[in-house]
Formats: C-alpha cells, structure tokens, sequence
C-alpha cells in the first residue's frame, strides 16, 4: 500500500460519513475529527468487542471508569508533570518550531534520539542539522514543552486550582486499586480494564485519526505477584494479538517490536508495541503498547499518598507491592488500521471495479441491509427491518437500483444485504448476499435473526 492509497482511504471516510474534519463551519480545527454515523457505530463496536474480550469474557477482569480530571497530585505522583514533555528547537532564522528528537531522526534515521539527553540533542542540531525550511544552521536552546493540556477547578484560575485533562486513562486505574481489590473481594493475579478519553497536546499531530490531541484509549493493569510478571506480560501479547487476527486485520500487516533494556521508559522492566503497516509510512507504525510497568505506579501512587497499597497475599500470608501487565491500545488508531486492512477495489471484470470494506460482522458499522425489490415491498420490508433493529444496528434502503444499493452497502463495509421480493409473500423468505462473495442464499425470515448472531460472533 501507498501514501495514495491512504489518501484514498482518508476521502473515503470523509465521503461516507465515518469521520468528519472538526468545527469544520468555522474554518475546522487543525487535526481536530468528528465521527459521523458510520463512524461512531464503527467505535461503538470496536470498544464492544474490546470489552466483551478484555472484561465479559475473561474472568480475571473487572471495568472501570474514572474521571477525566483527577487530583493534580496523581499526575507528579505518575511522572507526568516533570517528564511528559517533548524537547522543542527553534530555528533562530525563519522562527520554525521542531520536536529536537524527530529532527534529528529525520535527518539520519539511524540514531535513536529519544534516547539522547536534551544538551546531547542540543549539540547534536547545532553540529549537524541544517533547518529543513530554511537552510540555516542557527537555532534556539531547547526547551521541554508540556503535553498535558492545562484545566483550571472552580472560578479563581490560580496555581492552587490547576489541574490537567488526564494524557492516559491508566493512572485513574492505579488510583483505584485499593477500592477495586476491596470491593471486588478479588485475588490476585486481576486486571482492571477502562475504556475513556484521553488528551494530549501533541506537537505533530498527523495522519488522519492516527495521532491525535483527542483520543480515546482501551487500557487495561493487569496486577500479579512479582517473580509471576514476565509470563503474564507473555500471556497479554499473545491475548492483545489475537483479537487482531480475530478482528479479521492480515496477518501479515501487523507485526511485534519488542525493546531493547536501553530503550525502555524509566518504569519499564520490558515493553512491546504490536506495530501495524500503516499505509502512509514506509516503515510499521506503533498499534498497541505492552508493558511491564513492575510495581513503579502503585510505590509511587503510594509514597506520594501515604496510603498503604500493599497486597496481603491470604494464601501465603505475604505482603507486596503487585507488578502490573499494561495492554494500552487507542480506540482511533485501531479504528484507522481497520479501515486501512479493510479497504478495497475489487476489479469484478474489465469494465467494472467496486469499492468493498472487508470489515468483519461485529465491527461493520451496520450488520445488515434491508432492501425491498419494489418500493411496493415497504411494508413486509419494514416489518423485517423492526424486527432485526431491535437487536442489530441495520440500514434501510429503497431507492436506486438493486445493483446500486448493494455496492452503496459494499463501500461501507454491511456484510449481508437482504432483498424483500414478491415471492417473500408466498414463501417467507428473503435472499442474503454476502459482501465478501457477492453469492445470495435465500432463507426463511425466522432464522435471519439467529444467521446474523452466528456471523458477529468473534
Ligand atoms: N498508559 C500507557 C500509554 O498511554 P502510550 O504508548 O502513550 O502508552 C498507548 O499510548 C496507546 O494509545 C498507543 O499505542 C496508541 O494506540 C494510543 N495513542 C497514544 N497517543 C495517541 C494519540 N495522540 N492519538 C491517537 N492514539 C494515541
């Protein structure tokens, strides 16, 4: 795939109305994005079948949903307030602005920057780098911008009511660990999952719904036994990659980068990312971050506290600090490595090509179409429409030639059209064809609603 093929896919979205540009009557906000009706049932079913595999259906979870805006206290406590910045340079000259790290990285995309101190960036530049606009080799000092978005609580904006839009909903998580363990009567090893938005002021935003300031993030901390922590970490990479390959994304587009000790965050015992073959990079780009996280948050979460976040083991009658196991995944990201895997033109012969979302059923925005052959077929169509809207999200759709409406319903992804026509009277029954095939089955209308549960099952 190609910077093209993105390029089409991003029309695509905007086309059909999965995602909008935002404040888009005033003039929009840079890098800002609004999810229209497909796209909003699209995220829907993404965080719904994240749920359902990462809490319904996995007995040592629990959910969670905490506040946005937490004590600012958590964030010092977390490292956020002195580390969650990025080193910014400007070029003296033509007054450009550039993330230090990235500078450098685009200049030799051999040295791993973000490992680099800010004077050794700094050195680095001014020795090396010309800038990228103007040609000049002049910059600024570098200084380290926040990324946190600042918020003030209550009516006097002063130090004492700042507080910030939570970067991460895993700190909200931590927090709530004690009152999860106590309430929940849960032994270790569990995990506490979250789904909820997230905010960061990033400095080079791009790439369609790739990053973005806005976003929202499916995390879970999964809390066990130290000594226990390096064969969960192995049991969630292989947990986190198989609801990929279950969500129907090709194998072969995603892959798994694992990080060498000098390249891990200050809390990290060992991370992963599950990286996905993006179109508009040459190279895999970061999907889903997996980290031993050790028992970094809670000591920290409990020395800046003072209360006791110790886990009293009942069975051995130890006491520790649990490790913790971080699947972090955002829900637009996956959502835009969905539409990327999904996306197709299919040559159906010389003459004819058509646009198809190979989406699988429980992601598809809608499951089915209900399509009367004749404007005539409304009522019986209707009818079967009321039935199957009470439990799937289905579209509706009379005008236009039935050929037509099967490709409308093929460029966004419905995986089963089904057709009313004037033998349905007589027979009751309906046709289904399928999105993938093109190839039509008539069945009865009573088992329509048990065909298309077995076909969103993950
Ligand atoms: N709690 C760990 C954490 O937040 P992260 O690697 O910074 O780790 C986890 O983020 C995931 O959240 C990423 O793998 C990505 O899927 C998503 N994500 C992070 N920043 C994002 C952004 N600006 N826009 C969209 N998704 C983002």
């Amino acid at each position: 795939m190609s910077k093209e093929q993105f390029d089409k896919i991003v029309n695509h979205a905007k086309v059909q109305g999965f995602v909008y540009p935002g404040s888009e009557i005033y003039g929009g906000l840079a890098n800002s994005w609004d999810f229209g009706p497909l796209g909003v049932e699209m995220k829907n079913n993404i965080k719904k079948a994240w749920w359902k595999r990462f809490v319904s259906e996995c007995k040592y979870n629990v959910g969670l949903d905490s506040s946005i805006i937490l004590n600012p206290k958590v964030w010092e406590a977390s490292g956020h307030v002195a580390t969650f910045s990025d080193p910014l340079i400007d070029c003296k000259y033509c007054k450009s602005r550039y993330r230090a790290d990235k500078l450098i990285e685009e200049y030799d995309s051999s040295i791993k920057a973000s490992q680099m101190s800010n004077e050794e960036l700094e050195h680095f530049i001014q020795e090396n780098v010309v800038c990228p606009k103007c040609g000049h080799k002049d910059y600024t000092t570098i200084r380290n911008f926040q990324l946190m978005f600042k918020t003030s609580i209550g009516v006097v904006e002063d130090q004492k009511s700042q507080a910030y839009l939570r970067p991460e909903t895993a700190q909200g998580i931590f927090i709530n660990f004690k009152n999860v363990a106590r309430t929940t009567r849960k032994k270790i090893p569990f995990g506490v999952a979250q789904i909820g938005k997230a905010f960061r002021n990033e400095i080079t935003p791009g790439n369609f719904i790739f990053r973005i300031r806005e976003f929202e993030q499916m995390e879970m901390e999964f809390f066990c036994k130290p000594g226990s922590d390096s064969q969960w970490y192995d049991f969630w990479k292989n947990y986190c990659i198989q609801f990929l390959y279950d969500l129907g994304i090709k194998k072969d587009n995603l892959k798994f980068v694992e990080y060498a000790p000098t390249e891990l965050a200050h809390y990290a015992k060992a991370t992963s990312d599950i990286l996905y073959n993006f179109p508009f990079s040459d190279e895999f780009e970061e999907l889903w971050g997996i980290a031993n996280r050790t028992d970094y948050d809670l000591s920290k979460h409990q020395s800046f506290s003072n209360e006791n976040l110790t886990y009293l083991d009942s069975e051995t009658n130890e006491r520790y600090i649990p490790y913790v196991i971080e699947p972090s995944v955002g829900v637009e990201r996956l959502m835009l490595a969905l539409l990327c895997d999904s996306y197709d033109e299919e040559v159906i012969n010389e003459k004819d090509t058509r646009v198809v979302m190979h989406l699988h059923p429980s992601i598809a925005p809608y499951v089915a179409a209900v399509l009367p052959l004749s404007k005539n077929l409304s009522g019986q169509a209707n009818e079967i429409y009321d039935m199957l809207a009470k439990e799937f999200h289905v579209d509706y759709d009379e005008t236009a030639s039935i050929g037509k409406r099967y490709r409308r319903e093929d460029a966004i992804g419905t995986p089963y059209c089904i057709t009313i026509d004037f033998d349905t009277i007589n027979d009751h029954c309906v046709t289904i064809r399928d999105r993938d095939t093109m190839k039509q089955e008539r069945i009865n209308i009573d088992d329509i609603v048990s065909f298309l549960r077995e076909k969103i099952k993950l």
